[in-house]
């Protein structure tokens, strides 16, 4: 075994892009200066925890909404939950003027539980106890039905509540591939309208789609023009009725995708082979600006309609950082951490970059060493390289800005699940 330090130093891991190597220096040194408090919140707590910094729940929140709300009058966001499904989470959204955006009966009762008032359920298959929750808090929940089948199923549900319930209609963006499992085909827009018109206790009043994955605002934009000619073959009076469009979550947080390249090493010392990329996100003031363009030209002349989004990972990326230990230090090039990556349920750091620094070593120097998980599998990897002067057993290590699918993902495999601790400001 070798001495206190990793692997040789190295500058620059692959990287192409001088500005990102930059960025990435820059979100380490932001961490680095405030080691000593975030170690202290480890302290008395343990490891592994996610920190939860409610501040930047807010910040994003309102920033996401500051961007589109300056390109469109009536204009409201609804956190996805299933990005993030912590209670605190979705209590600071809605603090922040969000409402919340849920997709099953628990994340529902979660949602109603925070007192939000303006939720949005929406997701395929829902059953008939999901149906009945949402109609009897027919008052703060839009039910965004997914299928002709579910359309039937809200009105049994509403009518044995004795209510009138809200509703809008999943459009799906993609009639074939794995995609349609989503929504109705736009053209069967004005068959569902019309179906509706004759419900006594669901009142369609919206439209909704959602396209995952968005770097920049392009397949938002393509369907809206989409969706702007159907419009225009649909009877008139049946769109009079509609309120609002929900143009779905979706949009690439701006510091861009950060990805792993080139084969999974495996031999001593090839952790330092591996190389990585950035793929470039448009900044939300662009997917505001595009996208509020593509509506006031195909859709606001044939419905002015309020605008809904249901923004996930843009919010939450930040808002959560992950804490684990070193528990074991194999070689200069390997060491295992106290956690699993079960804390996050799936083997996201097989391919996704991001920094893993060293809280008890600090340095801006990033040294190549695989840093593994626990777990009795081979694919449980925080990371190909740290950033730190060292690393040893009982060092606290951090992933930055883990906050977006990965909390509502843990799974109870092997390893205990982690804490999750709030640190202000
Ligand atoms: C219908 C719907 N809305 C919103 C979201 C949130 O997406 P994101 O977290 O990428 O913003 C999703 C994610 O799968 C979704 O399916």
């Amino acid at each position: 075994m070798g001495g206190a330090h990793g692997g040789d130093p190295v500058d620059c891991l692959g990287l192409r892009e001088d500005g990102w190597q930059k960025e990435i220096r820059d979100l380490v040194l932001s961490f680095l200066q405030r080691s000593d408090s975030l170690i202290e919140a480890a302290t008395g707590n343990g490891t592994p925890l996610f920190l939860f910094e409610p501040d930047v729940m807010g910040e994003r929140s309102r920033a996401f909404t500051d961007a589109f709300s300056s390109h469109l009058e009536d204009f409201q966001a609804f956190f996805a939950m299933k990005c993030n499904n912590h209670p605190d989470v979705a209590r600071e959204a809605v603090k922040a003027g969000l409402g919340l955006d849920v997709s099953s009966g628990l994340e529902l009762q979660t949602a109603l539980e925070t007192g939000c008032r303006r939720i949005l359920f929406s997701g395929p298959g829902k059953t008939e106890k999901e149906l009945e929750l949402a109609a009897i808090n027919a008052a703060r929940v839009t039910v965004l039905i997914d299928s002709f089948g579910e359309l039937e199923r809200l009105d049994s549900a509403a009518l044995k509540a004795g209510t009138v319930i809200t509703a809008g209609v999943r459009l799906t963006t993609r009639e074939d591939g794995l995609w349609r499992k989503f929504g109705i085909p736009l053209s069967s827009l004005g068959e569902f309208l019309s179906t509706s018109a004759g419900k006594k206790a669901v009142r369609i009043r919206g439209l909704q789609f959602h396209t995952s994955w968005n770097l920049t605002p392009e397949a938002q934009v393509k369907f809206i023009e989409r969706l702007g000619k159907a419009l225009g073959t649909v009877d008139p009076g049946l769109i009079q009725s509609l309120r609002f469009l929900d143009i779905g979550g979706g949009y690439w947080p701006e510091g861009g995708e950060w990805l792993l390249t080139g084969e999974l090493p495996s031999s001593p010392g090839a952790a330092r082979l591996r190389g990585r990329e950035r793929l470039s996100a448009a900044p939300v003031g662009d997917f505001a600006r595009e996208i509020a363009g593509a509506l006031k030209k195909h859709i606001f002349p044939l419905a002015p309609l309020k605008i809904y989004a249901e923004p996930g990972r843009w919010i939450a990326d930040r808002i959560m950082h992950i804490m684990v230990s070193v528990a074991d230090r194999k070689a200069d090039d390997l060491v295992i951490t106290d956690a699993g990556t079960n804390i996050i349920g799936w083997e996201r750091y097989e391919t996704d970059y991001v920094p893993v620094i060293n809280l008890s070593r600090p340095s801006l120097t990033e040294r190549p060493c695989l840093v593994a998980g626990s777990l009795c599998t081979p694919h449980d990897i925080w990371g190909w390289s740290y950033f730190g002067e060292g690393i040893e057993p009982g060092d606290i290590l951090i992933l930055p800005n883990q906050g977006a699918y990965t909390w509502s993902l843990r799974q109870q495999f092997i390893k205990p699940l982690a804490k999750m601790i709030t640190i202000e400001d």
